[in-house]
């Protein structure tokens, strides 16, 4: 198991915002985290990055317990997030964005330079702006920025929160294009959506939150089938 939480507890003050989850990921694996708002999403995926603590529960990493390392060791062994509503340096150009996403990498000025190659040959959409300064760019460009920014620390497990919020269907398409072609270049992902839809017909297993708990979870195709799964998140 590449990723594995175990019956994790998070609390805001005595906001029980995270219920004994467990959920695990598998290496190549696609899984979707789906749910209301305020389920606790983004709460869970900020908890496996480090950036919020647990009350009680594991999380393991590779083998390695990591419940209690800092967030930047956390980057540095593997695991990447995009933040909700993406966060990209809008005062700096597309480049310098990409530069500030290797900061913890210890390859050479050209080593990197040739994964930035790499990267504006796969989304050249982004090479064609890379002196651009970033907060001009358009909502399903920034994303496509933050999730190459978050890809230049070279992570193992790439985490990924409401990546289509706020896009056009077409941009939605491009976004959900683009998490695909990242896991076949061998990036495991852990993807957090309202859209899902969307997120269920890329992910090869995914679980449901419910105010804090996992109420399902299973075989991607078979949720995106299932009744009630139907009824409350996608729209039929
Ligand atoms: N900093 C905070 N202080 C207090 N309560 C918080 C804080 N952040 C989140 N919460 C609460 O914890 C619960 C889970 O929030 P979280 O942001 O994880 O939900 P979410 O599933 O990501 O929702 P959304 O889809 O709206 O992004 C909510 O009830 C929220 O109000
Ligand atoms: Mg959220």
């Amino acid at each position: 198991m590449m990723l594995s939480v175990e019956n994790l507890n998070v609390f805001y003050g005595h906001i029980h915002a995270i219920k004994d989850v467990s959920l695990h990921v598998k290496e190549g694996e696609i899984v979707s985290l789906i749910g209301a708002n305020g389920a606790g999403k983004t709460t869970t995926l900020q908890t496996i990055s480090g950036l919020l603590k647990p009350k009680s529960g594991t999380i393991t990493f590779e083998g390695k317990d990591i419940t209690k390392t800092e967030a930047h060791q956390i980057l540095q062994m593997g695991i990447a997030q995009v933040p909700e509503g993406r966060r990209i340096f809008a005062n700096m150009t597309v480049k310098e964005n990409l530069e500030m996403g290797a900061f913890t990498r210890k390859e050479s000025a050209a080593q990197l330079k040739e994964e930035r190659k790499n990267f504006y040959d796969k989304f050249p959409r982004l090479r064609e702006r890379k002196k651009q300064m970033a907060g001009t760019l358009s909502g399903g460009e920034q994303q496509m920025l933050a999730m190459g920014r978050a890809l230049m620390a070279n992570p193992k497990i790439l985490i990924l929160d409401e990546p289509s919020m706020g896009l056009s269907p077409l941009l939605v398409k491009e976004v959900f294009e683009m998490i695909k072609t990242i896991n076949q270049s061998g990036v495991t992902v852990l993807l957090v959506e309202q859209n899902a839809k969307m997120a269920l017909s890329i992910s090869n297993r995914a679980y449901v939150l419910e105010t804090g708990k996992i109420t399902m979870e299973g075989d991607a195709k078979e949720l995106l089938h299932n009744e009630s799964i139907k009824k409350a998140y996608l729209g039929a």
